[in-house]
């Protein structure tokens, strides 16, 4: 079983060293490159995370694998390339910048391609990131892109940051973030939430700022508060931009402010998440959001929190702290 491993995580490796020497070194990768340059991307990231490019024909491993011997089933069952129906190998990623995808051991064992046509007249029909399959070293429920460099980082601030795609874990890693991971484009698995409680006390979930990412965000927070002990506050980004965005348009530094000083704790996320789809001039939903709130507040653990919000509400709806407490007082005695 681990040799079997082995020799499919040499693939990946080999794969992820060619595909990046094909980025920085060669003439075909200079449209890739100069795609992440301007995305501002600098070489260094580029290293750190080894990005590549996946060359339009299909034969680049497929070659390099053959001309090395390697038995056709073994590449066959490292989902680095897909058959054609005459049994022929093609490689399985073409015209894509490649992010290699490593377990808590730091071996490849993955892919993620983005999309990167010359012309772009083809892009409607494919998608833009296409990862690797499920194989015997890859199962995308329990990677967290990432982890195996932000670990140790996580561990000296007993925090992890959690990210929605790997492009933003990459800008933010440029902005001296370095404990940040990203699950593959699903929701939070349970496999992943063990990696994380057992590495750190604290997480910031870093979505995108759109109505998908503020969706993610609250499952996200559910899903640690349900299934955890971690200490959890929640980054929203303004204007539909994603971290990465954020990064392009105001600056590292900044970036870094509103990480270290915009973060809201469950609660202030809860208030601003359940506002979006009422309108607080109509009394009913005034007083079903106030409601809302009230069972909210009562499932706070924390006395001194619970006092904080009360304040909170209390301004936010004109209305007397005491009463406020008297009302999650009763919620408090029907749950006992
Ligand atoms: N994703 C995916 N397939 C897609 C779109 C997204 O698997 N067609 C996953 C990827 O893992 C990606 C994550 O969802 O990292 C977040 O998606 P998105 O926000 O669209 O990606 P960005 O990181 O913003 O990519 P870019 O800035 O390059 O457009
Ligand atoms: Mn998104
Ligand atoms: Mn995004
Ligand atoms: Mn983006
Ligand atoms: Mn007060």
């Amino acid at each position: 079983r681990r040799q079997k491993d082995g020799q499919l995580i040499a693939l990946h490796e080999k794969a992820a060293e060619l595909y990046h020497h094909i980025l920085l070194r060669t003439q075909v990768g200079q449209h890739a490159l100069k795609y992440l340059q301007d995305r501002g991307i600098s070489e260094e990231q580029m290293t750190e995370f080894q990005i590549g490019f996946a060359p339009a024909e299909r034969t680049l491993l497929k070659q390099v694998f053959q001309q090395e011997n390697v038995d056709t089933q073994v590449i066959s069952r490292s989902g680095l390339v897909t058959e054609r129906e005459d049994g022929e190998q093609l490689d399985r990623f073409y015209s894509r910048i490649m992010f290699p995808i490593r377990n808590a051991q730091g071996k490849v064992v993955a892919f993620s391609g983005r999309l990167f046509l010359e012309d772009n007249y083809e892009s409607a029909r494919m998608p833009k990131y296409l990862n690797s399959p499920e194989t015997e070293i890859f199962n995308k429920r329990q990677v967290l892109y990432n982890f195996d460099q932000a670990r140790a980082v996580g561990r000296k601030e007993n925090e992890l940051v959690l990210f929605e795609g790997f492009m933003d874990v990459i800008s933010a890693s440029g902005a001296g973030i370095k404990n940040g991971v990203a699950s593959m484009g699903t929701s939070l698995t349970n496999e992943q939430l063990t990696m994380f409680q057992r590495t750190v006390k604290k997480v910031l979930i870093c979505y995108d700022g759109d109505n998908a990412g503020r969706e993610a965000s609250y499952r996200a927070l559910q899903s640690f508060t349900d299934h955890s002990s971690l200490d959890v506050s929640i980054l929203m980004l303004p204007e539909n931009l994603d971290p990465d965005d954020y990064i392009q348009t105001y600056g590292g530094e900044r970036f870094k402010e509103q990480v270290k000083n915009h973060r809201e704790s469950p609660f202030t996320f809860k208030m601003l998440y359940f506002k979006q789809d009422k309108n607080l001039e109509n009394e009913h939903e005034r007083l079903a959001y106030l409601d809302q709130m009230i069972k909210e507040l009562a499932s706070v653990p924390s006395v001194i929190e619970r006092e904080v919000y009360t304040h909170q509400l209390s301004e936010m709806f004109d209305i007397s702290e005491e009463a406020i407490q008297a009302e999650v007082d009763k919620v408090l005695t029907t749950e006992r």
